[in-house]
Order: structure tokens, then sequence, then C-alpha cells
């Protein structure tokens, strides 16, 4: 089967690790490169944890260093969910790959102006990289297939009652992206809250006893913390967000979906960083995402226990 071309701009972070163990274990994706957003952690940590997991999972791919800031705030981190190196849980990784000298913006733009087909991006953070190149490069915005993305919410929110964190860090960045005309596929949180990780899949991964499948066991037993003492209603499982954007690729029959009309509020007192969306149609404008509200669970497990299975 023919490969999907993406490039991957994340975070690690924690659901981000496991985002790109399920990327380059599905052997589903030509991933060109990994770029990183400061989000879960300052640009320096999640660079610097992106290259320890992509060496730990034998992933010899070009990575760019993304902004330090969003486009026009100051940087929120997520400390409390992903601790203080943004990757809690593992006690040591090599970093064996080192990171380009070009930029995330600059990157990108090359990729996509040399390939000869239309390139997907997955963002798994704050949209910060992408909004500047769309900014920088708007004549190679038709050469992009599609961007999935985690971020934002139908229904609710977990920085503020209506914004998600990716979101929430960079609005102004996320309506450029949500305005930009490019198709999107949104996984929010009313999907990852039901993509949800329990203890038992966590001795899954581990039991596949490859170094892989070690380490994010490791992951997943420290971020389960914040989910257990937090989000009581997920019964002791954990969202596992970022995989969604990934796996909706791989097989999009496995998520329910809706088109819909999505914006930004990048002003409101109360609902800054929310995503606004038009579930019920009463805007009566064109949609301009497929916004993902729920999944099959078990099968998602199996995805990626079967990826883990083919890394290191
Ligand atoms: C998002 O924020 C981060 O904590 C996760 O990596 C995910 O991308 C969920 O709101
Ligand atoms: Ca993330």
């Amino acid at each position: 089967m023919k490969k999907i071309p993406v490039i991957i701009d994340c975070d690690p972070g924690h659901d981000d690790a496991l985002m790109l163990m399920l990327a380059f274990g599905s052997g589903v994706f030509d991933i060109k490169a990994v770029t990183t957003s400061a989000g879960n952690q300052t640009q320096d940590k999640t660079l610097a944890n992106t290259l320890k997991i992509l060496s730990l999972i034998g992933a010899n791919v070009p990575v760019y260093r993304g902004a330090e800031t969003p486009l026009f705030r100051n940087l929120v981190i997520d400390e409390n969910v992903h601790g203080e190196s943004g990757l809690h849980g593992v006690e040591f990784i090599e970093a064996t790959l080192q990171a380009e000298n070009q930029t995330a913006v600059e990157g990108i733009a090359t990729i996509i102006s040399e390939s000869k087909e239309k390139i997907t991006i997955v963002p798994t953070g704050p949209l910060t990289n992408i909004a500047a190149f769309l900014l920088a490069f708007p004549n190679l915005k038709n050469r992009i297939e599609r961007i999935s993305l985690m971020g934002g919410g139908i229904f609710r929110g977990n920085m503020t009652p209506l914004a998600e964190f990716n979101i929430y860090a960079d609005p102004e960045a996320a309506s450029i992206v949500f305005k930009s005309g490019i198709p999107i596929t949104m996984c929010g949180l009313d999907v990852t809250h039901k993509a949800v990780v329990y203890q038992k899949d966590i001795d899954l991964f581990r039991a596949i006893g490859n170094k892989s499948g070690q380490a994010a066991a490791g992951f997943l037993e420290f971020y389960s913390v914040f989910y257990r003492e937090n989000r009581v209603e997920l019964e002791g499982g954990a969202a596992l967000h970022d995989p969604c954007a990934i796996a909706w690729l791989i097989n999009p029959d496995m998520f329910t979906s809706k088109f819909c009309y999505v914006e930004v509020e990048t002003k409101g007192e109360l609902t800054s960083g929310a995503t606004v969306v038009d579930f019920y149609n009463v805007l009566n404008r064109k949609p301009n995402a497929e916004v993902c509200y729920d999944i099959k669970r078990d099968e998602f497990i199996e995805m990626l226990a079967a990826a883990i299975k083919n890394l290191p």
C-alpha cells in the first residue's frame, strides 16, 4: 500500500511520544520530518524529548526546531501533566539524532516545495509553527493535502471550561489554521477523552517486551497519575489525546465524526482559546473541519500495541 507522506509537528509530551510510536510503528506513513512546538514544555525541552524518542524507536528523519513562543502571547506550558522535563517517567534515553540547522518553517517549506505529492501535516501541539508557515509561504498552501490535528473540543475544555490546551496556548495561530481553507480533521477532547488507556493496556504494552513497549508503559504510568487524580470520570484511565490525530489517518472508520464549521475564539474574556464548533449547523456556513467525537477504543489500543510491536 502506498505510504501517506506526512510532516509531524509535536511537543512531547507523553501522549505525543505515543503518537510518534504509532506513526513510525504503523508502517503506514512516509514521514518526511518531525518539527517541534513549544507547548507541554519549552522549545528546548520538547526538541530534546523528540530527539530522544526518535532515537529510542530507531527513527531516522530530519527534525526541525520550531518557534520559542506563541505568535503574540507568552508561553504557557503544561508542567503539571507532563512533569519538569515534559517527558517524566522513563529514567534515561540517549539521543543519537541531531536537529537540522534550518527552522521548522524553513524545513516544512523545503519539503513541501520539493515534494511531487501533496503532504499531510499532523500537529499535536500548539499551532504556532503551522500558522507561521502558512503566513510565510501562502503559495505552498495548496500543496498541503490535509491537516489532521489534536486540539479543541466541541463542548468542553481542559485549560479553561471551554479551551483545550493546544488551542488555548496559541489561539491566533489556531485561528489562522482553521481559516486556511485546507481540509482539517479535528480530534478534540470529545474524542480523546474516549481514547482512554487503562492500567491493563499499559501492562499489555510493557508485556510486548521490547524497549519501546517498556518506555511506553513508563511514560503512561507517570501520565496516568494526573488523570486518576483530576479526571475521575475516566475511571482510572488516561486520555491518550495525540495518537488520535495519527490513528484517524490510518483508519478513519474507527472514528465517529461530523463535518462542522469551526472558528477559534481569540478575544473572549471567559472563552479565549475555545474552538466554537457549529455542531448543529445553526449558522448554515460551509464546514471547514471534520470533527471527531467518538472512537472504537479497543481497536485503538490494538492499533497502538501492533505499532509498538514493530519498533525496537
Ligand atoms: C493536549 O495538550 C497536551 O497536554 C497533550 O500533549 C495534548 O496535545 C491535550 O489537551
Ligand atoms: Ca501534544
